[in-house]
């Protein structure tokens, strides 16, 4: 069997976008029985979340979608990610920017945005940031996360990586 392949989904706080993006994708590969292809984590360009579980609200809304996002706890990104993951798949433009920007000598892995990768862009393919919203800004998020997630089994399914 093919090494599973390894996905850091990347935002800001690593507490609304990425964690929910890791959830919903987690689900949907479950439910394709694609869980052991795929390795998924999730990351934040900035650490002043790191160790906390997820935003009550992703939580909450996850929840509601029947996925449980409470285990995660938020994490940075380090630079050893460049070389662990295949991809680092991205929540937004200013996220892309920042982890090309800081992409080490010899990095490996290669870096999209998430939208862009599963096939689920539209406008320009940003997940807005929910942090300051309210929930039903959880809720659009979620819609874009669980569509990208079943975007990312029909690549999977048509064996790109
Ligand atoms: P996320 O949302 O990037 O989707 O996790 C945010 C969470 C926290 C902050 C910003 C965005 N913050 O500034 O603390």
């Amino acid at each position: 069997m093919a090494e599973p392949l390894r996905l850091l989904v990347v935002c800001l706080g690593n507490i609304c976008r990425s964690p929910m993006a890791e959830g919903a994708l987690r689900h949907r590969l479950a439910e394709a029985g694609l869980e052991h292809a795929v390795h998924v984590d999730s990351a934040g360009t900035g650490g002043w979340h790191a160790g906390e579980p997820p935003d009550p609200r992703a939580i909450a809304t996850a929840a509601r979608h029947g996925v449980d996002l409470r285990p995660l706890r938020a994490r940075q990104l380090r630079r050893e990610d460049y070389a662990a993951f295949d991809w680092l798949l991205c929540a937004d433009l200013q996220n892309l920017a920042d982890v090309r920007a800081r992409r080490p000598p010899g990095a490996t892995a290669r870096i999209a945005l998430l939208t862009d990768w599963t096939g689920t862009m539209t406008g320009d393919g940003a997940i807005p940031d929910p942090y300051t919203g309210g929930d039903n800004h959880f809720e659009q998020v979620w819609a874009v996360v669980d569509a990208a997630a079943r975007g990312a089994v029909r690549r999977l399914r048509e064996g790109r990586r």
